[in-house]
């Protein structure tokens, strides 16, 4: 349980199927929901196409509710990626087209569930500059486990997808790519930037940012446990590998709590034990003993970043992170930066010295799309750069006026968020309503 709880903090986004993460943007045309639409299953023989195939595809309708003046065009792409037992599956991605976007290039942003509000203004702010935008967004059926990899490599066959998808009229094959993502969507993101080399390079990658980033399973877990933060349920799905090890150690209690947990919310949602040690003998008979029972143990270690040399990233990343991070340590992450910079990477690191890990993400937006924009210009700075950010304010015109409606709005979650997260951390309430908001 203690995988699954943790895996579900840190990987909410992927267990989001599209109809739950587009809702705040537009109830009407929907999709249904993957079960019971038949958009998501894949044609017979599809297992024979190659990883990044696209399977169907639709237009969809998404409402921007004004902050963007022109039309974006929106579609959903089936395509095909691998599970993590290495069978063919298809999962869905979709790319938004604004009016005048540019023809050979996009940015692929990897939302997170829990945070959608965030996810879709920071979405919007990349249409507004004219980027066509991926979103890669349900991750198929192993998706609740947090598996990195597979989270990594269906990004990058979903960037096979788009840069194959001809509707939206690019100029070129190999359009240039920049990937983001932050909290959940940079474990995609920071996985995608270190399979790349081998398992795509033909994409043309121009940048990773990403924040707030999971480098280390194990250390979050730890980080996390007994905290307000372990109250994130386990999601539906936990399938196959965690199952026979959970109903073996499992206490009464344990099973009650998630029993409970499963029974009365959604993935992603919080507080059904909070303050509750996952790693006790009251939720399951290992204790701590569970980080190293060797299923748990070798799910924990596979999903390290920057362990091994031949997965560093070959294109600048900027990382970021909030020292005060109260959800994912921040030394995992300095960790990370280390490792890559010892195998060569180009990293610019940058620490938050203010905010907490939902502020983070707002207050970083500028310097992230200043780094989006340096990276497919290539004025990104070689080698390893590290700087401090002590700032908490988000300046409404730090991005120009065309993106100050929603920088304004950005400003209003921070304002809920509270200094540093600190309203957050003293009522979760706030935190679901910053996350429910519109
Ligand atoms: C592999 O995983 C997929 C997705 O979880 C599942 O549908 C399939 O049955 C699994 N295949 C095998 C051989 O276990
Ligand atoms: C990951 O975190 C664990 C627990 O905090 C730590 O023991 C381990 O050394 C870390 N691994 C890496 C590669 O940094
Ligand atoms: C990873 O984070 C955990 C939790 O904060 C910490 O105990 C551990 O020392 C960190 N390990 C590394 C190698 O960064
Ligand atoms: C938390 O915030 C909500 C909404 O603002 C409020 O209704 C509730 O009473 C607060 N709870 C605590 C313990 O402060």
């Amino acid at each position: 349980m203690a995988v699954m709880a943790l895996m579900t903090a840190i990987t909410s986004t992927q267990a989001a199927a599209v109809p739950i993460v587009h809702a705040p943007l537009a109830r009407r045309g929907l999709p249904k929901s993957p079960s019971s639409d038949p958009f998501y299953d894949p044609p017979a023989g599809f297992e024979s196409s190659k990883p990044g195939t696209i399977l169907r595809q639709r237009k969809i309708n998404v409402a921007f509710f004004g902050l963007i003046p022109d039309p974006v065009e929106s579609y959903q792409l089936l395509y095909r990626t691998t599970a993590i037992n290495g069978s063919a599956i298809a999962t869905v991605t979709t790319v938004f087209k604004p009016t005048n976007a540019k023809k050979d290039r996009f940015v692929s942003s990897k939302r997170h569930m829990t945070a959608q509000p965030r996810s879709q203004l920071i979405l919007q702010a990349y249409l507004l500059l004219g980027y066509v935008v991926a979103s890669p967004d349900y991750e198929g059926p192993d998706a609740a486990f947090g598996p990195g990899r597979l989270a990594g490599t269906g990004v990058l066959d979903g960037m096979r997808a788009i840069s194959s998808f001809s509707t939206l009229g690019f100029n070129t094959k190999t359009p240039q790519i920049v990937g983001t993502g932050y909290s959940g969507g940079a474990i995609a993101t920071g996985w995608a930037a270190s399979l790349q080399p081998s398992y795509a390079s033909e994409l043309d990658i121009k940048g990773w940012a990403q924040g707030g980033t999971p480098a280390n399973l194990t250390g979050t877990l730890v980080y996390i446990d007994d905290t307000l933060f372990s109250g994130f349920i386990p999601p539906p799905a936990y399938g196959a590998l965690i199952n026979p090890v959970l109903d073996r150690i499992i206490t009464d209690n344990g099973r009650s709590a998630l029993n409970k947990a499963k029974a009365t919310c959604a993935p992603g949602d919080l507080i059904n034990f909070p303050e509750k040690s996952i790693l006790s003998t009251d939720f399951q008979t290992l204790g701590r003993g569970l980080l190293y029972e060797p299923t748990i143990r070798s799910i924990l270690q596979k999903n390290t970043m920057g362990v091994t040399k031949s997965e560093t990233p070959a294109a600048p990343v900027f990382v970021y992170h909030a020292t005060y991070d109260e959800i994912i340590p921040y030394a995992n992450t300095s960790t990370l930066v280390d490792s890559w910079c010892d195998y060569g990477a180009d990293v610019k690191f940058t620490t938050y010295g203010a905010g907490g890990h939902i502020t983070t993400e707002v207050i970083a937006l500028p310097e992230v799309i200043k780094f989006v924009e340096a990276a497919f210009a290539g004025t990104t700075d070689k080698g390893c750069t590290r700087n401090t950010e002590l700032g908490s304010i988000l300046n409404p015109l730090a991005l120009g006026a065309d993106l100050e409606p929603i920088l304004i709005k950005l400003v209003e979650v921070l304002a809920k968020a509270g200094t540093g997260d600190s309203d957050i951390k003293k009522n979760l309430t706030v935190l679901e309503d910053v996350v429910t908001w519109h």
